[in-house]
């Protein structure tokens, strides 16, 4: 069956820089390399969806700028649905600046034309949105939108899942009428931190979860119990856009019928397998790929 995922977020240009080390406040440190590649948590996450099969259409903007285009035909070019993005005229295209050393990354993000995604332009949404079977978001639009979206699947009944990246103090409102939440361990400790609300309430948000841990995993919870998805090894080249990865694959196969723990393994493993390769979206499986993965490592296993 097809798997329709409506995907409501931002879209960047990747502005990155590679480094040995990266550089103390005061210093200047000479960078190995520099690469400019789409990027942008909604983009990222749209794009993890549409490889691996599903229908994928994306509501977002960018600027009427050079990143902008770029960032449009990259979609368009993987055949992701791009009529509900708006081209914001004098508006600078959504950048992140980001820093890569040994793997491991730091990323500052301007919004730009990410900002102009309003409440109304997601209303103006409702048709897609109602023929779609899952919706994700996260949180580089403005906080009213997300809500807006969300609000809307709600009244549909179409599956939502919030990554809640970057972390930012979420109304109980929002977080109650959400499917799914997938924070990272440090975004789950703020989340929480920053909730206010009823034990019962709490609890019923804590079974929401599904954390990623990195190379440790994923961890979910189910009737008050933990559940580790142990992480799959691989050789790391940039962690960037792991977690959008994972957000892309957990809804396709959440759509595809998958239990939510399946789901979470199968996200595992395609999360795993998109740090093997520089970029953020570069190194997302299709599902070929993924099958090919799985073989390899099960050979791997029984040796
Ligand atoms: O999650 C990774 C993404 O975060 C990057 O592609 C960058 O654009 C930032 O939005
Ligand atoms: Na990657």
């Amino acid at each position: 069956a097809a798997s329709k995922i409506i995907v409501v977020g931002s879209m960047n240009m990747d502005l990155v820089t590679s480094t040995n080390r990266i550089p103390a406040v005061g210093e200047t440190v000479i960078g190995d390399a520099f690469h400019t590649t789409p990027g942008g948590k909604g983009a990222n996450q749209a794009m993890a969806a549409a490889r691996l099969g599903a229908e994928v259409t994306m509501v977002g903007a960018v600027g009427d700028d050079a990143f902008g285009e770029a960032a449009m035909n990259n979609l368009k070019q993987q055949g992701i649905g791009t009529d509900a993005i708006r081209i914001v005229e004098g508006c600078s295209t959504g950048i992140a600046a980001i820093t890569v050393s040994d793997g491991d990354n730091s990323i500052i993000v301007v919004p730009g034309a990410n900002h102009s995604i309003t409440p109304a332009v997601i209303e103006a949404q409702e048709e897609v949105l109602k023929n779609s079977d899952m919706l994700l978001v996260q949180l580089e639009i403005p906080l009213d939108s997300v809500i807006r979206a969300v609000q809307l699947a709600k009244k549909h009944n179409i599956r939502t899942i919030l990554n809640p990246a970057p972390i930012q103090p979420l109304p109980m409102e929002l977080l109650e009428m959400v499917d799914y939440l997938t924070p990272n361990e440090h975004e789950q400790t703020l989340l929480f931190a920053s909730t206010d609300g009823s034990v019962k309430q709490l609890e019923r948000l804590k079974e929401k979860c599904i954390v990623t841990k990195g190379s440790k995993g994923v961890m979910l919870y189910q009737n008050g119990e933990e559940i580790l998805i142990p992480g799959v090894e691989v050789e790391a080249v940039d962690t960037t856009g792991a977690g959008d990865s994972f957000n892309g694959a957990l809804a396709f196969a959440l759509c595809q019928g998958k239990s939510v723990e399946e789901a979470c393994r199968f996200a595992n493993v395609v999360g795993a397998i998109s740090v093997t390769k520089f970029g953020a979206q570069a190194g997302m499986p299709t599902m070929e790929e993924v099958e090919g993965f799985l073989r390899t490592l099960n050979v791997r296993n029984a040796k």
